[in-house]
């Protein structure tokens, strides 16, 4: 089984690499390294220094069986001060990436985002759930998604389009703006305040970054559009609480694209074929800060 995986440097494409190569596919990442670090890339995998948007290096590579695209901006932050950064990443990039890889690939792993595309939802959201993106990077990803199943369709190519919740794990950048969990060990290692922005109150799916890597597993092969999430839903506050009980919070003016609640149904994936994710908030957090501080410390 040979794979492409753009954006195998970074936080959840280095983890989906390992289980690849684990799995002993022949695995190519390619990446620029914008914000992912050459030490992800795992043992055994070919390493393609190039950016999606550079046809020229994209069409050298051969054919592959599976295109694992993960590569992308990812902060919504920085997407609301930088749209047309964030479009030319997620929807020009997607698109001069497919036109690349023309009759060269089966199928089609797109990592979508369902803790932004669906916006604030009121309980659960399954698949079909409205989507009202409120960033640009909700907006890109979405776009995405059509441009890849539209792709898919024009070329006899299969498409798997997984939603991700809020993934976090070993390996997260924690200098970014996203991805709360990092930031705040981060903080916490280096004794510095935790900061919470609003009033806590909002809901977020965390996820294992291994759980995610299983279901890109599992879903080789399966075509349609997943959510990937635990369906449980833990508010800032109470995530405050699991990684820092008995202290306080600094709390600061809520920030721009950000959404109260959001937490997935992923039904339909159990269904298709037999993910679910395995790991409780409480024991990623502890796997996480151990892992985390072995890496510190080396
Ligand atoms: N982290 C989450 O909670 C989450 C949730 C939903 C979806 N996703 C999606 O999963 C994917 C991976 O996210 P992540 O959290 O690992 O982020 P990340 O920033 O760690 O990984 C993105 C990787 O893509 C590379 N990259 C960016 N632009 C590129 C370009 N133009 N050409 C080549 N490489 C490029 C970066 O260097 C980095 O290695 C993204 O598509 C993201 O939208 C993430």
């Amino acid at each position: 089984m040979k794979v492409l995986v753009t954006g195998g440097a970074g936080f959840i494409g280095h983890t989906i690499s390992k289980k690849y190569i684990e799995k002993g596919y022949d695995v190519t990442i390619l990446d620029n390294l914008s914000t992912g670090k050459k030490e992800n890339i795992p043992d055994g995998a070919n390493f393609i220094f190039g950016d999606i948007c550079d046809s020229e290096i994209i069409k050298k590579l051969g054919s592959f069986d599976l295109l694992s695209h993960h590569a992308a901006q990812t902060s919504v932050t920085f997407s609301v001060k930088n749209p047309l950064i964030d479009a030319r990443n997620n929807v020009f990039g997607t698109i001069s990436l497919l036109e690349s890889m023309k009759g060269k690939v089966n199928q089609i792993i797109f990592a979508s985002t369902g803790g932004a595309i669906y916006g604030n939802i009121k309980k659960i959201a399954t698949e079909k759930h409205a989507k009202n993106p409120k960033s640009p990077y909700a907006l890109n990803k979405m776009t995405g998604e059509k441009i890849v199943t539209m792709w898919a369709k024009q070329n006899k190519t299969k498409a798997t389009i997984l939603r991700y919740s809020n993934v976090y794990g070993p390996g997260q950048d924690p200098h970014g703006e996203s991805g709360v969990i990092a930031i705040w060990m981060k903080n916490i290692l280096e004794k510095k305040p935790c900061i919470i922005y609003g009033d806590g109150n909002s809901v977020r799916d965390y996820i294992y970054v291994e759980d995610v890597a299983n279901a890109n597993l599992l879903s080789i092969n399966k075509e349609g559009i997943f959510n990937i999430g635990t369906g449980v839903g833990t508010s800032t506050n109470e995530l405050f609480q699991i990684l820092k009980p008995q202290e306080k919070a600094t709390y600061q003016k809520a920030r721009d694209g950000e959404i109260e609640r959001s937490v997935l149904d992923s039904s339909k994936a159990k269904k298709s074929f037999f993910w679910e994710s395995k790991t409780r908030i409480q024991d990623g957090i502890r796997l996480t800060f151990s892992k985390e501080k072995r890496r510190k410390n080396k």
